[in-house]
C-alpha cells in the first residue's frame, strides 16, 4: 500500500529519510536501503511496542544506517535526527488527531525544498473489506471504539481529498497533489489466519484481542463469511484498497 509513494519519492543514495509512522520498521528498512550506506533511515511512531518491535527486527549493528524513534508528530517541535531530505509515510497521516499539527511537524523536520509522499485511504466504500471485517466481528465482542464522525481520526479521515490538501497546506507544504491509486491486496488461502490479520488491523483490534478465546473464534469465523467474496478457493484472496497518493514539497 506505500509503493506508489516509494516510487514518487525515489531516495537517491546519500539521503536522509524519514518514515513517519514506521510501524514494525519494513518500509524504513527499505528506504535506509535505497539512501545506500552514505545515507540513513529514521522511523517514527507514536507506539512503543512498534518501535521496540523494529529495533528488534533490525538492530544497530546489522543496520547502521536506520534508527527507530517513539515520538508523537502531533507535539514534538521536530523528529529527532531532523533535517531530512525526504520522508515516507505509509497509511498513517490520516490518524492524527490534530493531522496540521503532525504534517507542520513533519514540514519543519525536511530541510528546505524537502519532499513528502505519503499513502492513506480513500473513501470506505472503495475498501469494502475493513466493513466486512467490522461487521463480522462486532457481535462477538466487546463494545468496538465509537466511529469516527467527519474529521474524526480514523481510517477514512483523509477520504475527501479536499481536506487533504487544506491540511498539508495549512501545515506549510506547497505542490499539494492528491491522486488515486488502486491496489489489491493478495493474501494466501487461509480462511481464519487471513480474518485475524485484517481484525487485527483494523478498529474491531483492541475489542478482538481482549475478547475471550470462543469469542475471537466466533469472530474470526464470522469475519471469514463476509470475507468469501474476495477469496478464490485454491488460489486466495483478492482485496480491493483505494488509496490516495499524497505528495508535497516544502519551499525552497
Ligand atoms: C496503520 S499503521 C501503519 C504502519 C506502517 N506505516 C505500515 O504501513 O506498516 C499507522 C501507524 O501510525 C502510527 N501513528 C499514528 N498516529 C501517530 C502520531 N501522531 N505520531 C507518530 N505515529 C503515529 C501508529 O502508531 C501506527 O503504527
Amino acid at each position: 500500500m506505500g509503493a506508489a509513494a516509494m516510487d514518487w519519492l525515489r531516495p537517491e543514495p546519500g539521503e536522509r529519510i524519514l518514515d513517519v509512522g514506521c510501524g514494525c520498521g519494513g518500509t524504513t528498512a527499505e528506504l535506509a536501503a535505497a539512501a545506500g550506506p552514505g545515507g540513513a533511515a529514521v522511523g517514527v511512531d507514536l507506539a512503543e511496542s512498534m518501535v521496540a518491535a523494529a529495533r528488534r527486527r533490525f538492530p544497530r549493528d546489522r543496520h547502521p544506517g536506520l534508527r527507530f524513534v517513539t515520538a508523537d508528530i502531533e507535539t514534538v517541535e521536530a523528529v529527532p535526527g531532523a533535517p531530512f531530505d525526504a520522508v515516507f509515510s505509509r497509511m498513517a497521516l490520516m490518524l492524527a488527531a490534530d493531522p496540521v499539527a503532525g504534517c507542520a511537524t513533519i514540514r519543519r523536520s525536511l530541510r528546505p525544498g524537502g519532499r513528502l509522499a505519503a499513502t492513506v485511504f480513500r473513501a470506505g466504500s472503495a475498501n469494502p473489506w475493513l466493513f466486512a471485517v467490522m461487521l463480522g466481528v462486532a457481535p462477538h465482542v466487546g463494545p468496538l471504539p465509537p466511529l469516527p464522525m467527519g474529521d474524526e481520526p480514523g481510517p477514512f479521515a483523509f477520504a475527501d481529498p479536499g481536506r487533504v490538501r487544506r491540511v498539508l497546506t495549512a501545515g506549510g507544504f506547497a505542490d499539494v497533489t492528491v491522486r488515486p491509486y488502486d491496489v489489491i491486496l493478495e493474501a494466501p488461502d487461509e480462511r481464519e489466519p487471513v480474518a485475524e490479520w485484517l481484525i487485527e488491523m483494523g478498529p474491531a483490534g483492541a475489542a478482538y484481542r481482549a475478547a475471550a478465546t470462543s469469542s475471537q473464534e466466533a469472530a474470526r469465523a464470522a469475519a471469514a463469511r463476509l470475507l468469501e467474496r474476495f477469496r478464490e478457493p485454491g488460489v486466495g484472496y483478492r482485496l480491493p484498497a483505494g488509496i490516495w497518493l499524497v505528495t508535497a514539497v516544502t519551499a525552497p
